[in-house]
């Protein structure tokens, strides 16, 4: 089969498609022929070394129609549609696992990280780790929820625990994670605050639920929060960009409010800005990733059309690395998606 395969870390000129043996399911597993595949900043992390270890077959949201199937699978059959559940390493036997917490787990990663992913014509993996895809989702727009609205989903449901009393602002609200929590914030009855770059992003962002888009490239967040809510401040930010704009982000935030950091695109940030912590007895959180309960409420909401996926661009194989490029300009709006 052919795959997009990172050989070794360096610029995106390493990425190569290449001829590779094809998977076969194995017990427990069915193999997918892979319809669509996200394109993700995880992948550029890979391909600079920051996470995983190259070699490896990028592609962590991975949706397809399984083309067969294992020894010991009995709720999947052959020509099902399915989307995966990328989280594939976990251990399932270590102290996080044990409490229900498998994102916490040294082995976590998956797809794509830890293990071929999907930007390949195949994959195999555990039945367990699939979910049916009703027929009236595509499978681009599966493939663009897994890791992304999962994220979003625990950092905004789960780990901030945001409801209707909440004004709530999301940064990076442009990303593929950004626009969920968009959604996902409105879809809590909040009142929802997005940052982003341009006045087209902006308008995106409104007819996706935001009461209130700030234009950073313009003013400082914190200038602009302040006035919005008359000096008072959000309750909750969903932060994945880091740098100057987490500094801004807790300046932003009203007494006893919450930050949700999933992310730092622009790098660390250079201060942890401790007055205001403790001043305004702020809770500063962390997340990453989605339990599979998590992940199979976030799918419940796309599939009843709650919240929905903004496809950017569907692109082949061999245009991975000009995608990787884009990526890391942050240009384009929802997810790239790849057809193998
Ligand atoms: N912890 C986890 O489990 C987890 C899961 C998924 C992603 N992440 C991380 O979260 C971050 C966002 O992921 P994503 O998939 O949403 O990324 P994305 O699709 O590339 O979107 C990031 C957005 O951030 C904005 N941005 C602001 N400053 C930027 C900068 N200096 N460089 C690039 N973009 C900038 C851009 O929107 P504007 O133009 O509107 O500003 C861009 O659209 C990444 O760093 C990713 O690795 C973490
Ligand atoms: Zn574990």
């Amino acid at each position: 089969m052919l795959a997009s395969v990172i050989p070794e870390t360096g610029g995106p000129e390493v990425i190569t498609v290449e001829e590779v043996p094809d998977p076969e399911a194995g017990d427990d597993e069915v193999r997918i022929a892979v319809e669509a595949c996200a394109v993700n900043h995880t992948d550029v992390w890979v391909r600079r070394g920051h996470e995983g270890e190259p070699p490896i077959i990028t592609g962590i949201d991975v949706a397809g129609r399984i083309d067969a199937v294992g020894d010991g699978v009995e709720d999947h059959e052959v020509g099902d549609r399915v989307v995966v559940y990328w989280n594939t390493t976990s251990c399932g036997d270590c102290e996080f696992c044990n409490h229900g917490e498998p994102t916490m787990c040294r082995d976590y990663g998956g797809l794509g990280v830890k293990t071929d992913g999907g930007h390949a014509e195949y994959i195999a993996v555990e039945a367990r780790h699939v979910v049916t895809l009703p027929d009236h989702v595509s499978f681009e727009k599966a493939a663009a929820v897994p890791s992304n609205f999962g994220t979003a989903w625990r950092g905004l449901m789960t780990r901030a625990d945001v409801g209707p009393s909440d004004d709530v602002l999301v940064l990076g609200a442009s990303g593929g994670v950004g626009h969920g929590a968009v959604q996902m914030a409105a879809h809590a009855g909040a009142t929802v605050y997005a940052a982003s770059s341009s006045e087209e992003k902006a308008e995106k962002l409104r007819e996706l639920g935001a009461d209130h888009v700030i234009d950073y490239t313009e003013t400082d967040i914190d200038d602009a929060v302040a006035e919005i809510t008359d000096r008072r401040g959000v309750d909750v930010i969903f932060e994945s960009v880091g740098g100057e704009t987490y500094e801004q982000a807790v300046k932003s935030l009203a007494r006893g409010g919450r930050l949700v950091t999933i992310g730092a695109t622009a790098g660390d940030a250079d201060h942890a800005m401790l007055p205001h912590v403790f001043w305004k007895q702020l809770e500063i959180i962390g997340a990453t990733g989605a339990t599979m309960g998590e992940f199979e409420d976030m799918l419940d909401a796309v599939f009843a059309g709650e919240i929905t996926p903004v496809i950017d661009s569907v692109i082949s194989l061999d245009e991975i690395p000009a995608a990787q490029e884009r990526l890391s300009k942050g240009e384009g709006f929802g997810k790239i998606i790849v057809r193998p």
